[in-house]
């Protein structure tokens, strides 16, 4: 079964052909990051012009890279829901065109489902039942994934993703757009007890988060050093950045040990943009490792968004019938269950 997938939920316009779930055939991802990069963050409009310039292009490199013709695909799969509606709409007009042109099944993908599905392609003997931490710039939750297309979210931020934290942790830091791996790898040379960001709870929610205690504290305290005309040098750059991603990764795992000690026991598997994070990573791997869970995470080349994790979705969506009609439609916001 070979599905062609397209990616626009945000800044970059992706295009892949995956076999089965499991093989990439070819992936292409044209990331917008450098026009967005002048602004410090993604500007929805030029977003959805961009994705509208790059799609044809992007989607005749993907078939062309899987030495395949559009007539001996099995489906077309996009990204429906969540994300920028813009740019989300700009790739299902065109997947509905081509799915109705060549006559061939059309399936729609959650965005967090197929965040989670990255990791079906690099890890084969993956299977639900597993426990999915979803990190990125827009969303952090924890999934029970029952089956391939049963989720339920036990916990999610109940304001700023985490993501989102740390690019605006690394603007105040005069760090590049976005700065999430830039955070990451000044992490690694400063001192994390340096400066003492909190971990935040959320009264009677173990598995639930909030950042934005955490990323106001990091405004806070560089704006005091500012109006103390302290010069914040190099050194200080690197030790607010670890103390930060310290408290950010700390915040995170404390809920994954909850969920360990508390729940039944299921593999955790990170997706989702931040579980690039080799702080993260470790962090979470060492927790795994002392509980003696197993503890699964894409390859780089997959955490980020790219339309490969679609077509691993897409054909569990496929399987189980959930096949969309040319009524499908573009939505904001949606949970994954
Ligand atoms: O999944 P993603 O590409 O887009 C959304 O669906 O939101 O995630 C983007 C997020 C950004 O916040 C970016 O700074 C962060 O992932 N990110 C990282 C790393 N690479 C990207 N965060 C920590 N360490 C990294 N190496
Ligand atoms: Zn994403």
């Amino acid at each position: 079964m070979r599905i062609l997938a397209i990616e626009t939920s945000c800044d970059e316009t992706s295009a892949a052909v995956v076999e089965d779930g499991r093989e990439l055939l070819s992936n292409v991802v044209a990331s917008q990051i450098n026009i967005h990069a002048l602004y410090g963050g993604v500007v929805p409009e030029i977003a959805s012009r961009a994705h509208t310039e790059a799609l044809s292009g992007t989607v005749a490199k993907a078939l062309t890279d899987a030495e395949i013709t559009v007539d001996e695909l099995d489906a077309v799969a996009v990204t429906n829901t969540p994300g920028l509606i813009g740019a989300l709409l700009t790739g299902v007009s065109f997947a509905k065109g081509l799915a109705f042109s060549a006559q061939k099944p059309l399936i729609a993908v959650h965005h967090i489902r197929s965040h989670i599905a990255a990791n079906y392609i690099a890890r084969p003997e993956l299977k639900p039942p597993f426990y999915a931490l979803v990190v990125s710039g827009g969303h952090t939750s924890i999934l029970a994934v029952d089956d391939y297309t049963e989720y339920r979210t036990i916990g999610q931020t109940r304001d700023d993703a985490a993501g989102e934290a740390l690019d605006k942790a690394a603007r105040v830091l005069g760090l590049p757009y976005p700065g999430g791996a830039s955070m990451d790898k000044l992490a690694f040379q400063g001192d994390i007890h340096a400066i003492p960001f909190s971990i935040s709870k959320v009264n009677g929610s173990p598995y639930d988060f909030s950042f934005s205690g955490l990323k106001t504290s990091v405004i806070n305290y560089t704006h005091t050093l500012e109006s103390r005309q302290v010069e914040i040098d190099e050194k200080m750059k690197t030790d607010i950045a670890a103390s930060y991603m310290n408290a950010l990764v700390n915040n995170i795992t404390s809920r994954l040990e909850v969920l360990i000690q508390n729940e039944e026991r299921r593999p955790i598997v990170l997706a989702g943009g931040v579980a690039a994070s080799k702080n993260l990573r470790n962090a979470i791997s060492t927790l795994c490792g002392k509980y003696n869970v197993e503890f699964y995470f894409p390859p780089i080349s997959l955490c980020g968004d790219n339309a490969a994790m679609v077509g691993a979705q897409a054909f569990f969506e496929l399987q189980k019938g959930n096949i969309s009609d040319m009524t499908l439609n573009a939505f904001a916001t949606s949970s994954a269950d």
